[in-house]
């Protein structure tokens, strides 16, 4: 299938464009950073998502929305919610498409983090819901995944800091973070072998919604 993938240079975005590649499919992947991945099928395009003057991919089947930023401020509406609404309405409302998976967070669900950010992935929500009413007439699939946390660079500061990682660690009920690539297959599995499935926005957190207290 021909795949397009936004904030493909980034930890998760890069593992799903390999992933992809690896399974044969035509990949193309957008980000504002150049990607050092190397495959044959695997295109890289210099793009800005809030820009709206988007380039010529020709019809896309797969479109996965995993550019984002955390930056504490509007920006967070403004790329993780506005920018992947506008892009997904050009490339993914059309015939050709076979399936969408959104890259939102945990936070969407819970409400934890920071309140811009939290806002702009509960956005992404009720948006992966109202695209999957509309694409169903394709026969299109639209899911999102809700990552807990993850092993990438937006969490640099907390992997670097031993005692505030073994903080957050015990915040989960298995005791770990995710790797990119785990994420990566969850989306791959939702995009190419799930046809059943659609509208739902899947929380992979390790079990850390779940892990409460009982006190009394
Ligand atoms: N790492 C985590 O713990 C975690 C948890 C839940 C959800 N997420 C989500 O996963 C997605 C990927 O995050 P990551 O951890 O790989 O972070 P990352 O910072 O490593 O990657 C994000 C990528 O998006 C790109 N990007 C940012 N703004 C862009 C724009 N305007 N146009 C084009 N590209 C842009 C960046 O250049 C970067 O390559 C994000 O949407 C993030 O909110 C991450």
């Amino acid at each position: 299938m021909k795949v397009l993938v936004t904030g493909a240079s980034g930890g998760i975005g890069k593992a799903i464009c390999r992933l992809f590649s690896e399974q044969g499919h035509r990949v193309i992947g957008m980000d504002l950073l150049p990607s050092d991945l190397c495959s044959e099928n695997y295109e890289h395009v210099i793009h800005d998502i809030r820009d709206t003057d988007w380039p010529d991919l020709g019809e896309i089947e797969v479109l996965v929305n995993c550019a984002g930023v955390q930056t504490q401020t509007a920006e967070d509406i403004a790329v993780n919610l506005s920018a992947t609404i506008e892009l997904t309405e050009h490339y993914a409302v059309q015939e050709n498409i076979r399936s969408v998976v959104n890259v939102s967070s945990a936070s969407a669900l819970t409400g934890s983090e920071f309140p811009h950010y939290a806002a702009s992935k509960g956005g992404l929500t009720a948006y992966t819901k109202n695209l999957a009413l509309r694409l169903a007439r394709y026969g299109a699939t639209v899911n999102a995944v809700c990552p807990g946390g993850v092993i990438t660079d937006l969490n640099r500061h907390i992997l670097e800091d031993d005692r505030l990682y073994a903080a957050v660690l015990d915040e989960s009920l298995l005791h770990r973070w995710s790797s990119p690539e785990e994420i990566a297959e969850w989306v791959v599995f939702l995009a190419c072998v799930n046809r059943s499935m659609t509208g739902e926005n899947l929380l992979i957190d390790n079990g850390e919604a779940l892990k409460s207290n009982f006190i009394w």
